[in-house]
């Protein structure tokens, strides 16, 4: 984890966010930042995580009104990250209640172990590869029987609601990345994040965001 600064280089249509940076700050896939508006007068920091890559940075997942040329302070990479199983061959990505655009970073890692790729979503992806079948939420039974590896993204307070559309007992191999605010990224362990997995507290910033299930 280190502490450096980046700057906003260009937004794009789908408020997606190209970011300068050093480096050794590019959260892998799952993992995020913590990144701080130099003149913003809103003490918390924003959780920015990984899209795709891009020249001297990353292409950062919606979710921060910033405008180009923004001077951030951001600290990182923090938290786990997602981990494709080697053996994978039918990779499932499901964005059940948001932009797949924090899934997308997988894709790369996928074909390179010689994986099909399925994203779900009922939100809308530009400029995916070709090769990368996309599917409604509706599909979701269907793509989960099928995969041999599914990625999920979900809110926290959506979680009993996708435990229910995959079902108990499902033998399904999958990760999780579960999205809440994280304030203080794991430094003054506020609790903000909690959430509780097999009748166990976890904090999503720091045992998360990605989990397995
Ligand atoms: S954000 Fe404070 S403990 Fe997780």
């Amino acid at each position: 984890m280190k502490n450096g600064q980046g700057q906003v280089a260009e937004i794009f249509l789908d408020s997606r966010v190209r970011l300068v940076c050093p480096p050794e700050l590019i959260p892998a896939p799952g993992q995020y930042l913590l990144a701080h508006a130099v003149d913003s007068g809103d003490p918390l920091a924003d959780s920015v995580f990984f899209s795709q890559s891009a020249p001297n940075g990353f292409v950062a997942a919606p979710g921060q009104s910033w405008t180009p040329g923004t001077q951030l302070n951001l600290r990182g990479p923090l938290g786990h990250g997602f981990n494709i199983p080697t053996a994978a061959r039918k990779v499932a990505l499901i964005a059940f209640d948001d932009s797949p655009e924090r899934l997308r970073g997988l894709i790369p890692l996928a074909f390179k172990l010689g994986a099909e790729v399925v994203l779900v979503s009922d939100v809308p992806a530009a400029d995916l590869p070709e090769a990368v079948e996309v599917q409604p939420l509706q599909a979701l039974d269907e793509i989960c029987r099928w995969s041999d590896f599914a990625a999920f993204d979900v809110a926290r307070e959506n979680l009993p609601e996708l435990k229910k559309r995959i079902g108990v007992g499902n033998q399904l191999q999958a990760q999780i990345l579960i999205r809440a605010p994280m304030p203080c990224g794991a430094i003054a362990e506020c609790g903000v994040c909690a959430v509780n997995i097999r009748r166990e507290w976890k904090l999503i910033c720091k045992d998360g965001p990605v989990f397995d299930i």
